[in-house]
């Protein structure tokens, strides 16, 4: 069998984030998140599910390492919760929170993982959302002053920062259509919460290298192509338009220091109150560029739509739509890369989340013979490769998840990981799925089979 080898440097890794897998919500002096409040709420998760337990890697952590260790892991992406750090936000800082990152941080080095830390990957706390959250401007000084003393205990040791995880969701999904904590639906608060997001970010970058730390620090944005349905130009201004929405109302503010024009316009009324120099600190240099992808997608003109338009999911031959109503399109990834490393002077790239659910039965014993999951991880390893070889300059590669978790609206009804818990049993019994062998493999060769 031939293979794909990647790099020498190119990085293995696998991504968890804070309340997907922590639980231990109320413990250690942890103040309440946004997602504690709306899980909480009757209706807003199937099957009322919460992030109370989770994972519980709250305990867990050493176990969960060493699983790392057995996947020969190079990097482990996780987030911190800025609750567990600041119960009010900002103010009194909870040494017991910082500590549970400290050893975290501690135990992957001692195991030769690298740590890769992300600031806000949703958990904001409850005490700030009361004071208007992201749509409240203070949101971007509240953020950098949490970032202060996260850096000033852990950034000697952490070599890569991302801020946010997909400011987009947090924006549109919380304060958008309202569908992920803090569950506000107004199209005006979710624009003003991009700018400030943004802000947050640049700040944060300033602050980071003003200090001179040792790592690199950079944000993650989901990204996706966007094809016409049809070559009509309503379908075309459709797919534009999504596109602008989606990919640039982050990347342009970061990499070009504006807002697309176009899209300004389309949002009349709902365009966010922007003040003298603000583009100026959002447009910083980062160090790198994390890529989420998981789909791409056909759009149409549709009067009734939001923006006049509608999408639906772009397969690529032979594969199907997952549980997510996700189409499974791996070429879309060589596009993705390809398109922004052309229309932007990008630093380097990573992809910090890829992977997927399908519904794999579970045995007795927990094992998931999940090929499904690895023939998709084949394809989109295939195509990254496909992209290097077309000069992207990829230096890394995460999966999500290294471990089943609670999936935001979705509660623990889809199974992204590479280990399978049992979220049945107290213990919270972890086993390895098909697709950890699999990527043991990969990542001990760093090749993947063509
Ligand atoms: C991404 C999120 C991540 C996970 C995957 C499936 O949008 O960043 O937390 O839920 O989707």
């Amino acid at each position: 069998m031939t293979h794909l080898e990647f790099p020498k440097a190119f990085t293995w890794g696998a991504a968890t984030a804070s309340y997907q897998i922590e639980g231990a919500w109320k413990e250690d002096g942890k103040g309440e998140s946004i997602w504690d409040r709306f899980t909480h709420q009757p209706h807003r998760i199937l099957n009322g599910d919460t992030g109370d337990i989770a994972c519980d890697h709250y305990h867990h952590m050493l176990e969960d390492v060493t699983l790392m260790k057995d996947l020969g892991l190079q990097s482990y992406r996780f987030s911190i919760s800025w609750p567990r750090i600041l119960p009010d936000g900002t103010g009194r800082v909870e040494p017991r929170g910082l500590d549970f990152y400290d050893r975290l941080v501690d135990e992957l080095l001692n195991t030769g993982i690298r740590p890769n830390a992300t600031l806000n990957h949703w958990d904001f706390p409850q005490a700030l959302q009361d004071k208007g959250g992201w749509a409240n401007r203070a949101s971007a000084d509240w953020f950098t002053d949490y970032a202060r003393v996260v850096f000033e205990k852990l950034a000697d040791r952490i070599p890569q920062w991302a801020t946010h995880n997909e400011p987009f969701v947090v924006a549109f999904s919380g304060y958008g259509d309202g569908s992920f904590a803090p569950g506000i639906a107004s199209y005006h608060q979710a624009l003003q919460a991009t700018h400030h997001l943004h802000l947050a970010h640049g700040q944060t970058v300033q602050l980071y290298h003003q200090f001179g730390y040792p790592g690199e620090i950079g944000i993650v944005l989901n990204l996706a192509p966007f094809k016409p349905k049809t070559d009509d130009p309503a379908d075309v201004a459709a797919a534009i338009r999504i596109e602008m929405f989606i990919n640039q109302l982050f990347m342009d503010p970061i990499f070009k220091g504006q807002y697309p024009d176009e899209l300004m316009a389309w949002l009349d009324g709902m365009t966010p109150e922007i003040q003298d120099g603000d583009m100026g600190v959002i447009n910083q240099p980062i160090d790198f560029l994390g890529v989420n992808y998981y789909f791409s997608q056909i759009a149409s003109f549709n009067p009734h739509g939001l923006f006049k338009l509608k999408t639906e999911p772009k397969v690529d031959p032979g594969w199907t739509i997952t549980d997510k109503g996700w189409g499974i399109c791996p070429s879309g990834l060589t596009e993705l890369l390809t398109q922004i490393q052309e229309d932007y002077t990008l630093p380097p790239l990573y992809i910090t989340e890829n992977g997927t659910a399908l519904g794999e039965p579970v045995d007795d014993t927990g094992f998931v013979n999940d090929q499904g999951r690895i023939n998709y991880l084949r394809a989109h390893f295939q195509a990254a490769h496909q992209a290097i070889q077309k000069g992207v300059d990829l230096r890394g590669y995460y999966v999500w998840s290294l471990m089943d978790n609670f999936e935001w609206a979705e509660g623990y009804d889809l199974r992204f990981g590479l280990i399978n818990v049992n979220f049945n049993d107290p213990e919270r019994k972890r086993t390895p799925k098909a697709s950890f062998e699999w990527y043991r493999d990969v990542i001990k060769h760093n090749a993947v089979p063509a």
